[in-house]
């Protein structure tokens, strides 16, 4: 019997969960004679990725071992909901869990988090038709899995918790970073722009900023640990420092002329050993500032990349979405960014069908488009969000125009990202080394700081060093390189 109290205060409270499910996975281990495994699925963008990495670290602090198998002892969801497909993937995936439950690993925990999971009717479905769901938790408790699965293992058969709104920012839990040299860094959570079609602000809360000293203190244990790469993760990482969560639960707006911004907390960050680039993501235009630009174009460990959303070239539609820009507001912004770094690669997030999207809306987001040159863009089609504004608009565009227009924005957007991406044969470029090739295993996989993908002979010893490797072949969107 353990005397000691559970403590109330985080991390502590998380560590000593931790150490309490260490020991009845032992248990388990000896008692079935192997290592207990997991597997933790991510769909979604970087903050997910990065939030997974917190989940293994726990996993792997409890004692399990990881393993690329759906039929491990504890299967994990990391779910994504900014798109209907999103939600339908997950359905598809749960019958095939059941089916692995039942014929391969009566063991199997299931467990499902993120987005999707901070949906009350998402939820009500889970409860009801997915019995054989183990534990559901959401995007602000993700720093309380050792507890939750401590609950399910003493038997709670079900443990479902999901939070309205983060309470605090857990600060110095496990992470295992998927790359020894590059890893994400959150610098803030939530968003308060709610567009208009976007469902992010209701599942991941109100916009919050860590405090820089807790931000810095991580990248600064990363350098250590031989991490080069490190990318600032936030929905809108321009309004950094407006509003910070303490880890006490207190949120509060920063004293006027007391915030730090995120041009200051960036130089901050280039002035850490080690560290030799950095990136961010994303950033809302209508948040850009003349000391961004600057500071980028100055700081040479700054990638010269950046991710700038457009969702819409039309004026009408930008303003139907709320996002406080017109087209021509961008297009200057971006005539200012590239004053300032004519090389600059621009990225950027494309909605087509938006509810209300005539052709000469469409035609005026082929114009920027073809205007901006895109180094790469994504492009998406409008997905209902029940719950956002955009969703109850009854001028919802039919089915067979969204596609044709898709396909016209796609042909545009891949000619220009080809025409851009050559422009880089025979330079010889600095490339970070992260992988064996996946296809031939004589190749080594690297990026530029504009984020564009080298394959070139090597040695997997240069695994995480910058190298200098000349742009052979553009092959559509990478290159065939070799080392100099
Ligand atoms: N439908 C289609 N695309 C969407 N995005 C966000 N919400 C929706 C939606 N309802 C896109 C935006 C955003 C990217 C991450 O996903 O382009 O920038
Ligand atoms: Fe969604 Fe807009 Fe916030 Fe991005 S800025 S997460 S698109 S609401």
């Amino acid at each position: 019997m353990y005397n000691i109290d559970i403590p109330e205060l985080e991390p502590d409270r998380q560590y000593y969960f931790m150490n309490r499910c260490k020991e009845l996975i032992y248990e388990k281990q000896v008692e079935l004679n192997r290592p207990l495994t997991y597997c933790v699925t991510t769909f979604g963008c970087q903050m997910n990725a990065h939030d997974s990495e917190k989940l293994k670290g726990i996993l792997e602090a409890i004692g399990y071992e990881e393993v690329d198998d759906e039929s491990a002892d504890f299967v994990i969801y990391n779910t994504c909901t900014v798109r209907e497909n999103a939600n339908q993937k997950l359905y598809g995936h749960l019958g095939l869990l059941k089916n692995y439950k039942k014929t391969k690993n009566p063991n199997m925990i299931i467990a499902l988090c993120g987005c999707m999971m901070q949906e009350t009717h998402v939820v009500e479905t889970i409860r009801t038709k997915y019995p054989f769901v183990n534990i559901v938790f959401g995007t602000h408790n993700i720093y309380k899995l050792a507890e939750l699965i401590y609950n399910n293992l003493t038997g709670e058969k079900r443990v479902i918790e999901i939070l309205e709104k983060s309470t605090q920012t857990v600060e110095a839990l496990p992470q295992k970073r998927k790359y020894s040299f590059k890893s994400g860094v959150n610098i803030m959570y939530g968003c308060n722009n709610f567009c208009s079609y976007c469902i992010v602000p209701y599942v991941r809360g109100r916009e919050k900023s860590r405090k820089p000293e807790d931000i810095l203190t991580e990248i600064r244990e990363l350098a250590r640990r031989g991490v080069k790469e490190v990318m600032l993760l936030g929905q809108n990482v321009n309004s950094y420092g407006k509003i910070y969560d303490y880890s006490d639960g207190k949120i509060v707006p920063m004293p006027e002329g007391d915030s730090i911004t995120f041009p200051a907390l960036l130089k901050k960050v280039c002035e850490i050993d080690g560290i030799e680039r950095i990136r961010f993501m994303t950033s809302h235009p209508k948040d850009l500032s003349d000391e961004l630009i600057k500071v980028m174009a100055s700081e040479p460990k700054i990638c010269k990349h950046l991710h700038l959303p457009v969702q819409s070239g039309s004026t009408d539609i930008l303003a139907k979405m709320n996002r406080r820009y017109t087209k021509e507001g961008y297009l200057s912004l971006v005539d200012k960014i590239r004053q300032a770094m004519p090389d600059i690669s621009l990225t950027t997030d494309i909605i087509v069908g938006f509810p209300g999207e005539t052709e000469e809306d469409f035609l005026d987001t082929l114009d920027i488009v073809s205007k901006v040159k895109y180094d790469q863009a994504f492009t998406f089609i409008y997905s209902k969000r029940t719950g956002t504004p955009a969703a109850s608009e009854v001028n919802q565009v039919p089915e067979d125009v969204v596609k044709d227009r898709f396909n016209r924005l796609l042909t545009l957007v891949n000619t220009i990202s080809n025409e851009r991406i050559n422009r880089y044969s025979g330079q010889t470029k600095d490339i970070l080394v992260e992988e064996i090739n996946h296809q031939d295993s004589n190749l080594l996989t690297g990026r530029t700081e504009e984020n564009i993908t080298v394959h070139f002979e090597g040695d997997s010893s240069l695994i995480g060093d910058i190298i200098k490797v000349k742009l052979i072949e553009c092959r559509g969107f990478y290159y065939i390189g070799e080392r100099i």
